[in-house]
């Protein structure tokens, strides 16, 4: 069972490491509106960055946001920096989880995870970076394992709702769910949405790098998933989804391997039954279409040159059309944004063999919650740190690399996240 209680030398059940950055702030007024929530109703917490006056600011910020003045004085700050593996080693001895969010964490993401593992610290972070996360995997899953520490992996946007949606739609199916797709739509309010420039780096790395995550597939060497009924049949490129009602292209990010990496877990570690899946998103109509086709285009091309590459890191308000900018979006573009997540399920009801024949029963869920990236990511960081503290019972037994649906699969996350704005529904 995972450690989880605090100590005279360990005395905080979370730091966030990276606090001071766009997300970091936003993760800092999320745990200081669940306090209550940690183990005995009394979270004990830090923050961590290089840069005490930036942090300080961001408690200051928090304060006043929060009317919680105390937040100044009782709210301890520990100075880490990536470049400095001893800092890194004295912030995780002083806490039972890391939630990191330094980024990109495929530039930044490793040496904490390495000091996490060795200092036996559990670790949560927000990558969306499939190249990064089943790395890391690769890389660290015995030592965790070895050590009896959580490496948790993709809880923020990316893809906690997509993994656990998938477990939650499979739960509520009455039979054998064997095949999903999932159609994933934002909303936005006047002055449309918009992301911090760091997840566009982020993607230009992780675009440029793409052919070693082949490699690091190769490595794992696993025998293809059991086929369990008939074959989902994938979708094209573009296609206009009549489930949507809107022009739907295949999901970018890591949202597919992460569930299937969680379907492998789940059917190697408990003998579920795989669910197929397919993960899709709606990009309206036929001006989006264009725009996307140019982005798509100048992206492809320069990604593969270092002098593209720093155009587009300099530019990134002009080549993603503004929806990627260096100030990050307003309070106001968050506050009216939204996403939703529309599962269509099919399956064999009870009684009926996947063995034989076409699935005979459907089930739609709805996952839908508030700006993805900078509200959803930390209520979903946040709790996912909470159940670790709370549920720790219900994790695997054992320490691991793990994807959020592997790691929560038998916990109340869902439960938790209905009650912070993130809605899981049966429709
Ligand atoms: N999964 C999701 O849906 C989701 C949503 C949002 C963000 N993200 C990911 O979260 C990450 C952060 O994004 P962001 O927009 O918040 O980035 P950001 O504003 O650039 O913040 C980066 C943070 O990392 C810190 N940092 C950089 N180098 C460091 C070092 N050597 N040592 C210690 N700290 C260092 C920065 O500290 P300083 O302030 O001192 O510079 C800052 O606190 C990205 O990887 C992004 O893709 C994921």
């Amino acid at each position: 069972m995972a450690r989880v209680e605090t100590s005279s030398s360990r005395p905080y059940h979370l730091v966030i490491f990276g606090a001071s950055g766009f997300t970091g702030q936003f993760v800092v007024e999320e745990v200081a509106r669940t306090v209550s929530e940690g183990p005995n109703g009394n979270l004990k917490w830090a923050i961590a960055g290089r840069s005490k006056q930036k942090l300080e600011r961001v408690l200051e910020q928090a304060a006043g946001v929060l009317g919680k003045p105390e937040l100044r004085t009782e709210v301890d700050i520990i100075v880490a920096d990536v470049e400095e593996p001893d800092s890194l080693a004295a912030m995780c001895k002083q806490t039972v989880i890391v939630l990191n969010c330094v980024g990109p964490h495929s530039f930044y993401g490793e040496p904490v995870i390495k000091a996490c593992v060795e200092n036996k610290t559990h670790q949560i972070d927000i990558s969306g970076d499939p190249l990064f996360l089943e790395g890391m995997q690769l890389n660290y899953s015995s030592q965790a394992a070895d050590k009896g520490v959580y490496i948790i992996g993709s809880c923020g946007f990316d893809s906690i709702p997509a993994d656990m949606g998938v477990l939650y739609t499979r739960d509520q199916f009455k039979g054998t769910l064997t095949a999903l797709e999932s159609f994933l739509t934002f909303s936005s309010g006047p002055d449309g949405l918009c992301y911090h420039d760091t997840t566009w780096l982020s993607g230009i790395k992780s675009f440029a790098d793409s052919q070693k995550l082949q490699s690091i597939r190769r490595k794992f060497n696993h025998k293809p998933l059991p086929a369990v009924g008939s074959k989902l049949k994938r979708r094209g490129t573009l296609f206009y989804s009549s489930e949507i009602q809107q022009y739907t292209i295949p999901v970018i990010g890591c949202d597919h391997s992460v569930v299937k990496r969680t379907q492998r877990f789940l059917v190697e570690e408990y003998e579920a039954t795989p669910v197929q899946y397919g993960a899709y998103a709606g990009i309206g109509g036929i001006g989006n279409i264009i725009k996307l086709l140019f982005t798509g285009m100048m992206f492809w091309f320069l990604v593969k040159f270092s002098f593209g590459r720093n155009l587009l890191i300099k530019h990134p308000a002009f080549f993603s059309f503004g929806l990627f900018s260096k100030d990050g979006p307003t309070r106001k573009q968050m506050d009216t944004s939204s996403f939703q997540f529309a599962f269509y399920g099919e399956g064999y009801t009870e009684g009926e063999d996947p063995s034989q024949g076409k699935r005979n029963g459907k089930i739609r869920t709805l996952i839908q919650g508030p700006e993805c990236a900078y509200v959803a990511t930390p209520i979903a960081m946040v709790q996912a740190a909470l159940t670790v503290l709370n549920e720790a019972a219900a994790l695997p037994k054992k320490g691991g690399v793990y994807t959020p649906g592997g790691a929560f699969a038998k916990t109340t996350l869902v439960d938790r996240l209905n009650k912070h704005g993130i809605q899981f529904s049966v429709i």
